[in-house]
């Protein structure tokens, strides 16, 4: 297995390594079609084996403090994908990925990296494994069919019709809101000082 820069050659591999990647996790949903484009420098590493892309790490990173992450001093990194095919998982691949991430963050000067994930325990077990610890939670709340829109999601636009809807949900009644809606996922926040 090789850890190595990713190279826009690599988008075909990387959309296809991704998509399979999250197909388990509660993230089924959120099929990206093209690599991620980010504003400010980032860390773009890829695992290859096989011939073909099996793990991918995206690191933004901030030049300036707060322009990235959501929390904390200095300047960090937002560790916006992190993934490795399902037919090559639990072989230290996303350590790797992650142990080479954290080489060239600290050559950045980063004192930090922050990652969203949302309800997998087994993806929470690999955070923490690698050093991280849960900081912060939101939720993240689907709205779907007439009975769980009506009186909560409305449009001001004549004959248009909300079918369905996606929201976050920042207060402390999470309970409340896990029993009104079908499909809510903590979205928590992990960070690992480096
Ligand atoms: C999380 C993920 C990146 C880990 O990749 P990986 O290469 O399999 O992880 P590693 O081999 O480095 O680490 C394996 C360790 O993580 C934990 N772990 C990973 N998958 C696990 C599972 N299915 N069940 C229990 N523990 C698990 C265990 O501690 C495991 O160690 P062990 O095999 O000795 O028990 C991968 O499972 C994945 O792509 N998940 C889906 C994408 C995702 O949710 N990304 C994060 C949100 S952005």
């Amino acid at each position: 297995m090789e850890i190595r820069i990713y190279q826009p050659s690599d988008e075909q591999g990387w959309v296809r390594c991704r998509v399979l990647s999250f197909l388990d996790t509660a993230y089924f949903d959120n099929v990206l079609k093209e690599k991620e484009q980010y504003e400010n420098p980032a860390i773009e590493l890829v695992a290859i084996e096989d011939g073909q892309i099996v793990g991918l790490l995206d690191i933004e990173y901030e030049l300036q403090e707060g322009t990235v992450c959501s929390r904390g001093t200095g300047l960090g990194g937002m560790i916006w994908h992190i993934a490795v095919h399902p037919d090559y998982r639990r072989r230290a691949i996303a350590s790797e990925l992650l142990r080479k991430g954290e080489e060239l963050a600290r050559k950045e000067k980063l004192n930090r990296l922050e990652a969203w994930t949302r309800d997998d325990q087994w993806v929470h077990t690999w955070y923490e494994k690698n050093g991280f610890q849960q900081v912060d939670s939101y939720l993240h709340v689907y709205l779907e069919g007439e009975t769980e829109l009506k009186g909560n999601i409305s449009s001001t636009l004549p004959k248009l019709y909300p079918v369905q809807s996606f929201a976050h949900y920042g207060g402390n009644q999470k309970d409340n809101i896990k029993k009104r809606f079908k499909r809510v996922h903590d979205c928590i926040c992990f960070e690992k000082i480096l």
